[in-house]
Order: structure tokens, then C-alpha cells, then sequence
């Protein structure tokens, strides 16, 4: 008789987003006349750049000729994009990464669930708390984590690392020494960031005990302060301890055409083997490649063109960001993020636990948010909103919280 991955039945409820989706059909259904404004997930609004859309429509044309055809597409990406990629996001930062060193991916969620793979079940994880699911999930569902105690919604065997406001949403170092520590800056959820000096004492303690970081750099696009590392390898020492993930689903609107990137560098080693080798081992054995058409896509975003309407259209939701901080701020939400970020952290009012407020809101104002606590047990008493939507929902949902 077959057996299941029975790690998957200590999965406490369902995905995040998916039970958001479900509670705000059901109210959807039992509400058909009422205006919904999603600011739940952060899924973008804003359709694909001009220069995506023509080098798409190019792409496209290609694969229907013989002589321009593509099938397969090379293990760790198109040569093109991978050059692309390290000019513009590392050499031109003055960073030592090299293009063999790029793995081309369908986004940083896949990644961020698929890289723990490499490693053994023995390693230790550390989180911040709270944190985007997937990191804590894929290693629930590898057996990595040990038991669930639902009473203080944490993991036996996970090292957490609170971001409150009293430590500005940035992690400190933990009592135990971890194997892996999961970073995210810009981040999701909180909407914070790290300064570089704070990010080269994370490479410099990960160097020190022999740990790897994972770190997520989705929203890197949205940094508008100085002195903030836009990439980790802008610190000294993290070719030897930094895996870095990056999406274009952030910042080129590609959450539903899927694309993304992971860095291995090659210094990173164990016992003599490098971790490029086994990401490497495992691409060519469970992957085939982003589309053609999409790498084409995704090289586009590196042009001139594409890079200057690309600015825009972040400036476009850095402005709801503003809206939204601005508009709560006013009417008296304790607000965070939503500088170097497209998510404002707020604290829910009149002690609401999150998933309370996120009643009231989806109730009274027919806006969807995330719940603080579905990110954590940190993020209790604290709602996301995401500034992905258009401009003038983004205005109506701030209008209709503050007359609440
Ligand atoms: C989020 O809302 O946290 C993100 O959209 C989820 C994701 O990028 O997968």
C-alpha cells in the first residue's frame, strides 16, 4: 500500500493567499452588488511594458519559423539573458558575479520553496517572524521542521527571529546557531529594509558560524533610499555564504507569465561541493527551462526602453505606496514600510487581532487586505496592504478605511 508525505498533513489550514481567496468569495457571492478592492496579495495590475510587449510579439514570430525555432530551452538559461542579467544587476553594481554562476527559474517562489532541497534534512532554519509562508512551508513539507505547536503557532524545530517595531522590523541574531537563515529586503511582509552595514553583519555572522543565506531580493526594485544594498553580494564575503533570488514579477509585471533567477555563486562549499553543482543537478534533472519567449521578455527589461518604462510604472505604485501611508497616517493608523517597499505594515486599531480587522475591512469597506498573523506569530495585530493595485482603487480603499 502506497504512503503519502504525511509531513504534509502538519501543514496547519491552507495556503495564506488561498484561504484569503476563499473567504473573499464567499463574501463575493453573498454580496453580489458590493465593490471589492483587493489589496490582499501582491499581485501587480499594470500591463506589461511596451518593450516587453514587442519583444514578446518578436519571440513569438520566432517560434513559428523552422530556421528561428526554439525548443528545449539550455539548463541554466539563455546565454542572452543570463549575460543581461549579470551586466545589469551585478557587474554594474561592481559585484563579482558571473553569468554561469545565474540560474534563469519561473520566480523567486519556486526557488525560495525548491532550494532547501540541496540541503541536508539536519540543517536548521531560521526565519524572521513574520515571514512570506513558502520559506517555512517548503521545509514543512520536506520534514525539516519538526512538530506544530498550535498555541504559539511556531515550529519545534525552527529558530524564529521577531521583526517588531521595536527592533524596526529587522531581525537580530538568534541564541541558537542556524544552517540556513531565510532573509527577504526589501521585505515581505513588513515593508522594511536593512542598511548595507546591517546586511554585511548578516554575511559577516553567517561567514563566522558556517551558515548559508537565502536571500530573497523580489523587491529590490522598489529602494529609493541610500545606503541600501541592492543586491547581497554588494557585501564583502557573500560569495562564500549568499544565495540570492530574484523575480521580474515585481518589477516587470511578470507574476502571470513567470520568470526569475537564482545566484549561486561557486565559492559556496561543503566538505569540497559546491552547491552551484547540485542547484545545477537539480535543474537539469526537474526543470526545462523558462520559455523562450519569456527569457526574450525578460531580456527587454534590461533595455533602454524597457528599463525607463519600467521606472514608471514603480514610480506608479511607490505612489500608491504614498497614498496609503499617507492617508493612514493621517487618520491615525500607526503605519511602516511603503518606502523602499510596494507593502504598508499597519497595526490594527482598538486591539484587533489581524484576521478580526481583516473582517471589519472586507465587511464595512469592501477592502481585502493580508492578516499580519498569516505571516507569523509576530504578525499578530498587524494588517499588509499591498500597493499593487491601480491608482484610483488604491485612492477609494484608503477614502473608505479612513471614514470608517
Ligand atoms: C505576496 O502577496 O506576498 C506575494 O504576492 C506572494 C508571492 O509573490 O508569491
Amino acid at each position: 500500500m502506497f504512503k503519502i508525505n504525511d509531513n504534509y498533513l502538519k501543514l496547519p489550514g491552507s495556503y495564506l493567499f488561498s484561504t484569503i481567496a476563499k473567504k473573499v468569495n464567499e463574501f463575493t457571492n453573498a454580496n453580489p452588488d458590493k465593490k471589492i478592492i483587493r489589496l490582499g496579495i501582491g499581485d501587480v495590475t499594470q500591463p506589461l511594458a511596451p518593450a516587453i510587449i514587442e519583444s514578446l510579439h518578436k519571440a513569438v514570430d520566432e517560434m513559428g519559423k523552422a530556421e528561428t525555432f526554439h525548443g528545449y530551452a539550455p539548463d541554466l538559461g539563455y546565454e542572452f539573458l543570463r549575460t543581461t542579467i549579470q551586466k545589469n544587476d551585478y557587474e554594474a553594481r561592481g559585484c563579482d558575479i558571473q553569468a554561469d554562476e545565474i540560474f534563469v527559474s519561473d520566480g523567486a517562489k519556486s526557488d525560495s520553496a525548491n532550494i532547501q532541497e540541496i540541503f541536508s534534512i539536519d540543517n536548521k532554519i531560521a526565519v524572521c517572524d513574520p515571514v512570506y509562508p513558502v520559506y517555512v512551508d517548503s521545509n514543512v513539507m520536506a520534514g525539516r521542521t519538526g512538530s506544530y505547536d498550535p498555541a504559539t503557532e511556531r515550529w519545534s524545530d525552527v529558530i524564529y527571529m521577531p521583526c517588531t517595531a521595536d527592533n524596526h522590523f529587522a531581525p537580530e541574531f538568534p541564541t541558537e546557531n542556524p544552517d540556513l537563515i531565510y532573509l527577504c529586503f526589501p521585505n515581505n511582509p513588513t515593508g522594511s529594509m536593512v542598511t548595507k552595514e546591517q546586511l554585511q553583519a548578516w554575511v559577516d555572522y553567517a561567514n563566522k558560524i558556517g551558515a548559508i543565506i537565502i536571500y530573497d531580493a523580489a523587491y529590490e526594485a522598489y529602494i529609493s533610499e541610500e545606503n541600501v544594498p541592492h543586491t547581497i553580494y554588494e557585501c564583502e564575503g557573500a560569495r562564500t555564504c549568499a544565495i540570492e533570488l530574484k523575480s521580474f514579477s515585481k518589477n516587470a509585471g511578470f507574476t502571470g507569465t513567470r520568470l526569475g533567477y537564482a545566484v549561486v555563486p561557486k565559492d559556496i562549499k561543503s566538505n569540497g561541493v559546491t552547491l552551484h553543482s547540485l542547484w545545477a543537478r537539480r535543474h537539469g534533472t526537474k526543470y526545462n527551462g523558462a520559455p523562450y519567449i519569456i527569457q526574450r521578455a525578460g531580456e527587454a527589461v534590461y533595455s533602454e526602453a524597457g528599463k525607463a518604462q519600467l521606472k514608471q510604472q514603480v514610480a506608479y505604485y511607490m505612489n500608491n505606496a504614498k497614498v496609503i501611508l499617507e492617508g493612514l497616517k493621517k487618520a491615525g493608523y500607526e503605519v511602516y514600510g511603503g518606502v523602499n517597499a510596494p507593502y504598508i505594515w499597519l497595526k490594527t486599531p482598538n486591539q484587533m487581532t489581524s484576521w478580526e480587522f481583516f473582517d471589519y475591512l472586507l465587511e464595512n469597506a469592501n477592502v481585502v487586505g493580508t492578516p499580519g498573523s498569516g505571516f507569523g506569530p509576530s504578525g499578530e495585530g498587524y494588517f499588509r496592504l499591498t500597493a499593487f493595485g491601480n491608482y484610483e482603487n488604491t485612492v477609494e480603499a484608503v477614502e473608505r478605511i479612513i471614514k470608517l
